[in-house]
Parts: C-alpha cells; structure tokens; sequence
C-alpha cells in the first residue's frame, strides 16, 4: 500500500467486520509538531485480550475467508518508520480505538492519499453505518458524518455517483481550506 488512505480504509473495514455502527476518523495536522496523527475509532465488538496479543503480528487473523491479516501490523510499521508510534486499545462489547502517529515530515512518510474518496465510497456501501470524518489542523477543523448527510439529502442515496461526486468534493475543499497537505 502507498498511500495512508488505503490504511484507513483497511482499519475501517475491520471495523466494519467487527460489527461497528458507527466508525470514526480523526486526521489530526500539526506542521510545527512535525506530527500527523491518524486515529479510527468504532462501537464495534471490540478484541478479547487473546486477539490483542496478536493483533500486531503479521498474518494473524481471525478471518477464515482469506488467508492473511496483515493490515494492522503495515499501518503499524508504516507509523514506525517515520519515527512514530502505534496503539491499539479495545474493550469486548464496547469497541476499539487504532491510533497511528506519523513524522509529518519524515521522508518515508506515505502521502494521505485520497482520503475523500476513500470515506465516501465506504460510505456508499455501508449505508447503515455512520461514518464520521474529523479533520484538524493548526487552520481549524471540520466534521463531516455520513448520517447527518444522509439526513440533509432526505432519503437521497448516498451511491449516487454525483452525489459522491458532490460529497468527495465537498471533503476535499474543506480540507484544502484547512491547508491540509498530502
Ligand atoms: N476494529 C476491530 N474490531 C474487532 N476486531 C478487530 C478489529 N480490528 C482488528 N480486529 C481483529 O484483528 C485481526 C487482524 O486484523 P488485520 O491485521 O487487519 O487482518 P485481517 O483483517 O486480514 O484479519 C482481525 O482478524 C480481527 O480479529
Ligand atoms: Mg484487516
């Protein structure tokens, strides 16, 4: 994987795996820090401590679909190359929390990638699930929550193709507007 969305998206569809309802990225930015911090949090059903002891360890996995579970210990590398640090936290029945620091300006640093593009496609095929974007920066912030678009739109499905269009683009302003760099 080249780009950090392509974690993202990897550690939210354990998210979404691990029966989650409501799915939570937080981007935080912070150029003077030299610091980028992505965290995914989900009410999901959470890892026994048996899981947890594990879960870092290339190819563990409790899938029996596909043979291979590597998509936590990558972003858990990928953070550790930069001189950043990786976390995982998770409670049976209440839910987990993946937290993944970054040097921000670390020359082995993935670029985010299309993060938009990335939350809205999920979005769009998870309908039942609230995806919620926190972006944060030394600029500002911005929120955006897939249930309360869905509510705005009054029964508009979000997989449309132009009302992902509109979303994506939607994102992607609010985060250039935030000087978010890639
Ligand atoms: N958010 C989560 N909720 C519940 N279980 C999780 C979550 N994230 C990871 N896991 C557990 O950790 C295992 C390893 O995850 P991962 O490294 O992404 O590999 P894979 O998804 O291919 O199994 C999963 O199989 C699952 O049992
Ligand atoms: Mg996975």
């Amino acid at each position: 994987m080249k780009e950090l969305s392509l974690h993202i998206l990897d550690i939210m569809e354990n998210s979404v795996s691990g029966g989650a309802t409501r799915i939570e990225v937080n981007i935080y930015v912070n150029e003077v820090d030299n610091l980028l911090i992505i965290q995914v949090t989900d009410n999901g059903r959470g890892m026994d401590s048996e899981t947890m002891t594990h879960v870092t360890d290339p190819f563990f996995t409790t899938r029996s679909t596909r043979k291979i579970g590597m998509g936590i210990s990558l972003f858990k590398q990928q953070a550790e190359q930069t001189g950043g640090a990786f976390n995982i936290k998770s409670e049976p029945g209440k839910g987990s929390e993946v937290e993944a620091s970054f040097g921000l300006n670390n020359i082995d640093r993935q670029p985010l990638g299309d993060v938009a593009g990335v939350i809205v496609n999920i979005a769009a095929s998870y309908s039942d699930i609230d995806f919620v974007l926190n972006i944060d920066t030394t600029e500002g912030n911005f929120q955006f929550s897939s249930h309360e678009v869905s509510k705005i739109l009054e029964g508009l499905p979000l997989n449309k193709p132009e009302v992902m269009l509109w979303l994506k683009e939607l994102i992607q302003t609010n985060m250039t507007d935030l000087k978010m760099t890639n």
